[in-house]
């Protein structure tokens, strides 16, 4: 059966660096702080030209030009993005016009932190049926402006970026082998962005309070770690795949405690797991991507090597997938 294979990979990130010491001049906080608790020593916050969708085509242009595939023979873009410049078109839309999909049709995915994640599922369902299709699957995001910029709980946490990859279907014995996705509505109030505003007066809730990101810190880390180590195990045992069998896991990059406690509690050796979010922040669903394209880039997925990816986000939205690469 044919399933879904990486082709090619990219990533593009803003200019602009916010280094902690900038944070410690908008809100009360420091260095330390965020360190200690967060492993994020900068993030990237975009810029002009540099909305949600001209950063997707410029990692969708790196990703194109590795695969060696032309935009005109992609017939499919699906980009993930909880933080899209419009609400209609979507992202996708602006990305196709963007590099010249003309073949493509395009829409997107809102599956917060998963939705890489949940995206290339999906995009393996597509190929076992068409593996003859060429896809783009990008993940991105414009997080600063969906930011508090006064509410130290969470301003120090976020970046901006995108990653891409571009796949078509292999019988060779290679791409996804498994996933384990999960969500649970019920819990949603304790990570969220409001919409905005509605024109609807019936619909309109007073008790909103902004369209830009609202968490409960601690009740999420406790989840998050508790949510992936879940996933993680069902897909192994699943798949009848030991940990050690693993090659390479990229992780949801949301914060460097929530990885030590993963890796802890799955006995991940820590160079088998890669990170960067001391450099990006948590790009929320870009970040499975740029991490992916980072690692390609070092010489770190070797042909037929096992991969694990794992997330946890907004929703909540979590899962684990696996992936021959
Ligand atoms: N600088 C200084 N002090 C701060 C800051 C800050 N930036 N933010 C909060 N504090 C203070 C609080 O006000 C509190 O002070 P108080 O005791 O006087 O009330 C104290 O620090 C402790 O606050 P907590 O929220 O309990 O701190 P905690 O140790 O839980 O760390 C953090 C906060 C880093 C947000 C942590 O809860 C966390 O990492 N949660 C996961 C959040 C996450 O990753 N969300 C991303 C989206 S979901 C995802 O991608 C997985």
């Amino acid at each position: 059966m044919s399933r879904a294979i990486v082709l090619g990979t990219g990533s593009c990130l803003p200019e602009r660096v916010l280094t902690n010491s900038d944070l410690e001049q908008m809100v009360d906080t420091s260095d330390e702080w965020i360190t200690s608790r967060t492993g994020i020593h900068t993030r990237r916050i975009a810029g002009r030209n540099e909305q949600n969708y001209q950063l997707a085509a410029r990692a969708a242009g790196r990703a194109l030009k590795m695969a060696g595939v032309e935009a005109e023979e992609l017939d499919l873009v699906v980009v993930a993005t909880l933080t899209p410049h419009m609400m209609m078109p979507s992202c996708a839309c602006f990305v196709q016009a963007e590099i010249g999909a003309s073949r493509a049709w395009a829409y997107d995915l809102n599956a917060a932190c998963s939705g890489f994640l949940y995206g290339l599922d999906l995009v393996d369902a597509y190929l076992c049926r068409q593996p003859a299709m060429k896809i783009l699957l990008i993940g991105s995001e414009t997080l600063s402006a969906r930011t508090n910029w006064k509410d130290r709980n969470t301003c120090i946490l976020f970046g901006d970026g995108a990653g891409a990859c571009v796949l078509s279907g292999s019988d060779d014995g290679r791409g996804v082998v498994g996933s384990n996705l999960l969500s649970d509505g019920r819990l949603w109030k304790l990570l969220y962005m409001d919409s905005p505003k509605s024109r609807n007066p019936e619909l309109a809730d007073d008790q909103r309070q902004g369209c830009f990101i609202q968490m409960t810190g601690r009740d999420v880390f406790k989840y998050a770690v508790r949510a992936m180590e879940e996933a993680v195990r069902g897909l192994l045992a699943e798949q009848e795949v030991r940990v050690e069998d693993v090659d390479l896991i990229v992780p949801h990059q949301a914060n460097i405690r929530i990885l030590n406690k993963l890796m802890e509690r799955l006995q991940l050796p820590r160079e088998k797991v890669f990170i960067n979010v001391d450099k990006y922040g948590n790009t929320s669903a870009a970040s499975i991507p740029i991490a992916l394209d980072e690692a390609n880039r070092q010489g770190r997925l070797k042909k037929n090597d096992l991969i694990l990816l794992c997330s946890f986000g907004g929703g909540f939205t979590w899962g684990a997938l696996l992936m021959r690469w």
